[in-house]
């Protein structure tokens, strides 16, 4: 029985060949449930007891050393087989299906864009923020109804540890690291406690924008949203500014764009009243320069603050806020664009 063992070892380590076929006649020779290695443990029954270890060791040695050297034959075979140039390299590639991107990731990017065209810069904060950044520094009481179990999303308590509720919170990061002058947008998601419906999520988008300098005037904010609007909605659009209230901003307006599907006439988009609010804005309230350590005797600012989902909503007449984060292919395909 050891000279056969030993005799097939020779054999193992004389084996040479390139043919897949001629490798795989030698497998079953060996190895396959008729082959010789599966008789010699058929006839390792016969072994006497004082020799069963050592045979069987040798056996299981002879049975390893084929299993390695018939693998790397034929991995051998099948590498040269694909480099030795019998590919058709004229034939058309496969088509890849592309993929487009998100609505959402599109409106973003213009108005990213159109922002850059006025100077301003991106920036970004992190999404889990404290008290301070998306309330404190921004001015709200202590006592403000934002600050609420029921609007914010709270991950500890005590200090205050929280997803943040608004984009503004990275005006705030910003002016803590930079001095004037500032032009930045700063895009991102933001999360508040409510019930999922067509016109709510839990989940959105909003671009916060903020300019410092010196002299900077209530006049420059309007020209900058307007020059905004007209990029993104066409030259025809018109704005309107109604006062309104924030706590980091004074005064505070809420911006309106002439209704695009009926040109202010009244339709049933626009409630009849021929106009869509799309943005809040403001001149930023000399406590926030000087929670973030910005002289408010030198430098005045403005900032404003809108929701991606509601410009793309406008911009693609889609009713219902929840196609946006369901990311059904056959919604997300019709979107098509440069940006
Ligand atoms: N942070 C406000 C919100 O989430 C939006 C906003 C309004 C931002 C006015 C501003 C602003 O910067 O000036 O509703």
């Amino acid at each position: 029985m050891l000279d056969k063992i030993k005799s097939l070892q020779e054999e193992i380590n004389d084996f040479v060949s390139k043919n897949i076929d001629e490798i795989e006649q030698f497998r079953i020779k060996l190895l396959s449930k008729k082959g010789e290695i599966a008789a010699l443990f058929t006839e390792f029954k016969n072994v006497p007891n004082e020799q069963k270890k050592e045979i069987g060791q040798k056996i299981n040695l002879l049975k390893n050393s084929a299993f390695e050297k018939i693998n790397s034959l034929k991995s051998q075979a099948q590498s040269k087989k694909s480099s030795s140039g019998v590919e058709d390299f004229t034939r058309p590639a496969e088509s890849i299906p592309l993929g487009t991107r998100h609505p959402i990731s599109i409106v973003r990017n213009e108005i990213t864009e159109i922002f850059a065209r006025l100077g301003f810069t991106t920036s970004t904060g992190p999404e889990i923020e404290d008290d301070w950044h998306v309330f404190s520094a921004l001015n709200f009481p202590k006592e403000h109804p934002a600050r609420d179990m029921q609007d914010t999303f709270f991950i500890e308590k005590d200090p205050d540890i929280l997803l943040r509720t608004h984009t503004s919170s990275v005006q705030v990061r910003v002016m803590e690291n930079q001095q004037p002058p500032i032009r930045t947008i700063s895009p991102g998601r933001v999360f508040r406690n409510e019930a999922i419906s067509a016109r709510a999520h839990c989940i959105f988008h909003q671009v916060e924008g903020l300019y410092i300098d010196t002299d900077v005037s209530f006049a420059d904010l309007k020209q900058a949203l307007l020059y905004f609007a007209q990029e993104m909605f066409g030259k025809e659009t018109k704005i309107r500014l109604r006062p309104s209230f924030f706590p980091f901003t004074e005064p505070s307006a809420e911006m309106d764009i002439s209704c695009q599907l009926c040109g202010g006439k009244g339709c049933n988009v626009c409630k009849y009243t021929g106009w869509l609010e799309i943005l809040g804005c403001g001149m930023v309230d000399p406590n926030v320069l000087e929670s973030c350590n910005i002289d408010n005797e030198k430098y005045t600012g403005f900032a404003f603050g809108m929701g991606i989902e509601r410009i793309a909503m406008l911009k693609y007449q889609v009713k219902d806020l929840r196609l946006y984060f369901e990311n059904d292919v056959r919604f997300l395909r019709q979107f098509k664009s440069a940006y």
